[in-house]
């Protein structure tokens, strides 16, 4: 049994990297399969200023294998406080591609993020004139609204006013978990796009209960029901440009996800390409993977598409990864997908 698939190189158009000996020791994992990918800085403290991102992709860079291409595509982290010049400065020199929005509270250092939508009008529309694209949390962090139906609720109330008050603004709805996600993109026909995880492709939210509480499948958006589940997986292999990958790679230690109060986030930089080459296969599009992992993200950011390639080649011996990643503070368990993956990345 040997088939073999080439695809244009991909990018992740979501990615943790985190700092100092963590980035060293989760960077090659991504720098191995992707030629760029968007990087989030949700830091301690986080990327607000063109300052901290000029400082923050220079760290990346030097913690790079030798001789690796990879290129890090910087975003900055959106406050009440963030200043409209000093972003379209950053854009418009190429240092940034991409503005993220945090709702205050949502998620891993989110507390410097926007608690009043209206505070952040002017930096939006600037945003829309220079057509810089918006990464959105896309979750309300009202505690009376159920963990389940916050990207639903997010939609209604803060997502879909601002499209209709800002139409212009290119948006991407990260990581979305829901139907409702997936179908509030496929209504809208432009200027809005979607990236999808791997894991939320492979799980549903029994996994995150199975026998015990699995905090290693604990991540936010938390995994929804599986019927949700399936609307992911037909958008992401559907071919539909308004999709593409966004992994959420984001590594905890193993002591701050093992623990009374575990930390939100999957680490599946390691075995990414091999899970989703086993998803597509598995719905019968292994011919809309290179739209999804290669194609489709550039489309929407306005940048050309990869002229490198991988080879992903299927063979009846499983693919060998370890479980966990070392780092100097710990050990960061890579994302278990419950299956043996049987597509080999060269
Ligand atoms: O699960 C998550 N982890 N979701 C996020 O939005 C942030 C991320 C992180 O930084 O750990
Ligand atoms: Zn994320």
């Amino acid at each position: 049994m040997s088939e073999t698939l080439t695809i244009k190189q991909p990018d992740d158009w979501h990615l943790h990297l985190r700092d100092g000996g963590m980035l060293k020791a989760v960077l090659p994992d991504t720098a191995r399969h992707f030629a760029r990918a968007i990087i989030m800085p949700n830091l301690v403290p986080p990327v607000v200023r063109s300052a901290d991102a000029v400082a923050y992709r220079e760290r990346i860079l030097a913690a790079l294998p030798a001789g690796s291409a990879f290129e890090p595509l910087m975003t900055l982290y959106l406050t009440e406080s963030s200043s409209a010049d000093d972003i379209a400065a950053a854009a418009d020199s190429g240092l940034i591609r991409a503005v993220k929005l945090y709702p205050a509270g949502a998620t891993t250092n989110s507390d410097s993020g926007v608690k009043d939508i209206t505070k952040v009008a002017g930096v939006l529309e600037r945003m829309a004139e220079i057509g810089l694209p918006l990464c959105m949390h896309g979750e309300v962090t009202n505690p009376d609204v159920d963990i389940f139906d916050r990207e639903a609720v997010f939609i209604e109330t803060v997502l879909d006013p601002l499209r209709r008050r800002l139409p212009q603004l290119r948006v991407i709805m990260e990581h979305v978990t829901t139907s409702h996600g997936i179908d509030y993109v496929k209504s809208e026909s432009s200027n809005l796009a979607a990236t999808l995880t791997t894991h939320h492709l492979m799980i549903n939210r029994n996994h995150l209960f199975k026998g015990g509480i699995r905090p290693h499948y604990f991540c936010l958006p938390i995994a929804k029901r599986r019927s949700h589940q399936l609307a992911l997986r037909e958008a992401a292999t559907s071919g539909d440009a308004r999709f593409f990958l966004g992994t959420d790679s984001a590594p905890h230690l193993d002591g701050a996800k093992e623990s009374a109060c575990g930390c939100a986030g999957v680490y599946n930089a390691p075995n990414t390409l091999s899970c989703l080459a086993h998803v597509f296969e598995e719905e019968g599009k292994l011919e809309n993977l290179e739209a999804f992992v290669s194609l489709n993200g550039p489309a929407f950011y306005g940048l050309p598409v990869n002229t490198g390639t991988v080879t992903l080649q299927k063979s009846a011996q499983p693919v060998e990864y370890a479980a966990s990643v070392q780092t100097p503070e710990g050990p960061v368990t890579v994302f278990d997908p419950e299956c043996d993956l049987h597509w080999h990345v060269s």
